[in-house]
């Protein structure tokens, strides 16, 4: 098999080393491109492009494969906690004992944020989105940590990512209990990383709160699912914001900004919506459907599809199930299930959905759980958001150890040429 391929143009011939990944993925291998052709690619969302090299995710959307570091996330959500997961993702191995206990001490220690961070939440409107929240927070610890992280040293980087791992969660729960107008409260350190997200977020100051197994395994397997899913669109943006050498807070301030739209990780938020809009219209599924196959509707089936997976998404499958668990557990009879089981039904059965390969994915059945677990709606993207902080926070660090260079791509013109004024 040919290790290159040939290009020709002008009546020139020109070659481009073929690359190929652990998985036997190929690659075209462009970087001399332009100085050899004058031409470049045109490749509008990047469907067709890598932009790196990366050794933290891999996913075969064909065949519906995720893993973390080579582990399946069907393995991982039956094994594994979130907080073992973000050490994988983050190291690059799961943690021994030592290394766990360590490392949740160390986020123990750090789970404090400056007090005066209250002031900047204050500032803001209760309608104020958590997103658009949780990212100015996000970014606002920069001020209150100034020191500049050296990339090299070992020390400083592990300082900043516990830092992280340690005070992000503080933040998302604020946001929560600023809307929820509930004082500020702070980690108890005798719960679990996961135990401590459900504590911050519902915990009233007059009663006691002790979420049930249930719960708590259902939040660990989402944020799991949601820990990494190699160069999406809110990854790329941490990834391109870094190349710039910004650090790593600013960078994934970025992130959540990037996540907050409906065709990324707003879309759980958008799904229930969409639930509640049909039901609010008569549960008439039927018409939704029509509407989202009409060229001249821009309603889209919120939850459908997806720019990799084409088969189906695996954790799609995983939540599933786990939805199912928590209703059932939890005695929840939400008519809203109904209709997203019926436009389920219908999709996987209509023509213009299987021609597109257009299937569930995760946020359609995230959101019913997180609505089971009495989360409000504009948190969903919140809880998306703390899923992927160590996928995050990997990419990062893999993109500045590999010493990439700054991510600036090229554009085809097609505004005025040279006028006069
Ligand atoms: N409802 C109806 N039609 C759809 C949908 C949908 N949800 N998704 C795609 N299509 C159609 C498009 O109109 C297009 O049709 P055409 O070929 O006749 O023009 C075709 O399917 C291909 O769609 P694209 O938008 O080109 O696919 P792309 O890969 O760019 O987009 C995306 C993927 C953004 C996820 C899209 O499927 C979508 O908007 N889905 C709904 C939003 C959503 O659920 N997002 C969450 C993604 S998962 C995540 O971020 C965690």
């Amino acid at each position: 098999m040919s290790d290159s391929v040939k290009l020709s143009y002008n009546d020139q011939t020109f070659e481009f080393p073929l690359i190929e990944g652990t998985e036997n993925e190929k690659g075209i291998d462009i970087k001399s491109l332009r100085s050899s052709t004058g031409l470049i690619t045109y490749d509008p969302g990047f469907k067709n492009t890598g932009s790196c090299k990366s050794g933290v995710t891999f996913l075969n959307g064909e065949d519906g494969i995720l893993r973390y570091r080579g582990y399946s996330i069907e393995d991982l959500c039956e094994k594994s906690s979130f907080i073992e997961v973000a050490f994988l993702l983050i190291f690059g191995e799961l943690p021994t004992k030592e290394e766990l206990k360590l490392f949740n001490n160390e986020i123990e220690n750090d789970s404090l944020v400056d007090e005066d961070l209250k002031m900047i939440l204050k500032s803001f409107p209760k309608s104020a989105h958590p997103m658009g929240v949780l990212s100015s927070l996000t970014s606002a610890l920069i001020a209150f940590n100034p020191s500049s992280v050296d990339i090299d040293s070992e020390a400083d980087m592990r300082e900043a990512i516990i830092m992280l791992m340690a005070k992000f969660p503080i933040l998302a729960s604020w946001t929560h209990r600023k809307v929820k107008g509930l004082p500020l409260n702070y980690a108890n350190t005798s719960l679990s990383y996961v135990e401590n997200i459900a504590h911050m977020m519902f915990k009233r100051p007059h009663q006691d709160y002790n979420p049930s197994q249930v719960v708590v395994n259902a939040i660990n397997k989402l944020l799991i699912l949601h820990a990494d899913h190699e160069q999406n669109c809110s990854t790329s943006t941490v990834r391109i914001v870094g190349s710039s050498q910004a650090g790593l807070f600013a960078s994934v301030s970025a992130g959540i900004s990037a996540l907050w739209g409906p065709l990324h990780g707003g879309a759980n938020q958008a799904v229930i919506e969409m639930l509640v809009a049909i039901q609010k219209d008569g549960g008439d599924t039927k018409k939704y459907m029509e509407k989202a196959k009409d060229k001249n509707d821009p309603f889209r089936l919120m939850g459908f599809g997806h720019r990799v997976y084409k088969n189906f998404d695996p954790r799609a499958r995983i939540i599933k199930k786990a939805a199912d668990e928590v209703l059932s557990e939890m005695g929840i009879n939400d008519p809203i299930l109904e209709i997203a089981k019926a436009l389920e039904k219908e999709a996987l059965s209509d023509s213009y959905f299987i021609d597109r390969k257009l299937y569930p994915n995760v946020d359609f059945y995230s959101g019913i759980i997180y609505r089971a677990l009495g989360i409000p709606t504009e948190m969903f993207t919140v809880m998306f958001a703390l899923g992927r902080l160590p996928g995050w926070i990997a990419q990062w660090l893999e993109m500045r150890k590999n010493n990439e260079p700054i991510g600036r791509p090229r554009q085809i013109y097609t505004g005025n040429t040279h006028r006069s004024l």
